[in-house]
């Protein structure tokens, strides 16, 4: 039997649109947030330093795509979501990652990508830490709509998700491979928005978190990762945790 996922490492634009039209029941992803710091320097800068302060010293790769300033972020975002909504069926799904800055601007290209914005669902971080004087940051968000649209049926899926990110000293498939990697049981929980067998896109694969949620709920997964590094990562973590 062949493995129930497939990762391609180059753009996600260049793949999707190799895709077949309405050949998925979902897109669930988690692409680069281009987010992050007061300043351009900052958004310009090493992913590690961003998400780690260890620029240069982080045993995981840096990434790309994470750059782009607000306007060239929501029309690329637009331009690529465009896309996935021709490969989604009609009354599919996408659901994609975000956080509070880049909130808004996420909401609106969904639409612009033809999708119906139909809701965004807290992902909590428990852990966060607390800055005096101010409110903490402990969530990220997941935004989601629907091609169309979509007939009630399947699983009731949370309103929110309290979840504590992959952590350096996590082993096995939650090992932290990617440095914005997302917990997997979140993940395996999002996947079931689709029916066991069918077929879920993750563009920005990174540490194939989505494909790895994917095969373990039995459902079908198709990535795409720019990164060669981060590609062989994701390609060896599934095949550890899946004996595939
Ligand atoms: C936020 S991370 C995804 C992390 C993933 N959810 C996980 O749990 O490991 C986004 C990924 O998109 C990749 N990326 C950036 N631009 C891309 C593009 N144009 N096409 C495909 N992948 C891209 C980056 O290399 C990065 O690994």
């Amino acid at each position: 039997m062949s493995a129930p996922w497939t990762l391609h490492n180059g753009d996600a634009m260049g793949w999707l649109a190799t895709l077949e039209t309405d050949s998925a029941a979902a897109v669930i992803t988690d692409p680069p947030y281009s987010s992050g710091g007061m300043l351009r320097s900052d958004r310009t800068g090493d992913t590690r330093a961003k998400y780690s302060g260890l620029k240069n010293r982080h045993h995981i790769s840096n990434f790309s795509g994470d750059n782009r300033d607000g306007r060239s972020w929501g029309y690329w975002m637009a331009l690529w979501l465009g896309e996935a909504a021709r490969v989604v069926r009609p009354g599919g799904v996408l659901a994609m990652c975000t956080d509070w800055r880049q909130l808004p601007a996420a909401t609106d290209a969904l639409q612009a990508g033809g999708w119906v914005w139909r809701g965004i669902v807290p992902w909590i971080k428990p852990d966060a830490r607390p800055q005096r004087g101010r409110f903490t940051q402990n969530a990220e968000f997941l935004v989601w709509g629907t091609n169309g649209p979509r007939p009630f049926g399947g699983e009731c899926l949370p309103g929110y998700y309290l979840a504590r990110a992959p952590r350096n000293n996590d082993r096995g498939a939650h090992q932290r491979r990617h440095l914005t990697q997302k917990p997997l049981d979140v993940m395996r929980s999002l996947v079931q928005i689709v029916e066991p067998g069918e077929l879920i896109l993750d563009p920005f694969a990174g540490a194939g978190t989505t494909l790895l949620a994917a095969a373990l709920e039995g459902r079908r997964a198709a990535g795409c990762e720019l990164h060669p590094a981060h590609a062989a990562s994701a390609r060896a973590r599934l095949d550890e945790a899946l004996q595939t």
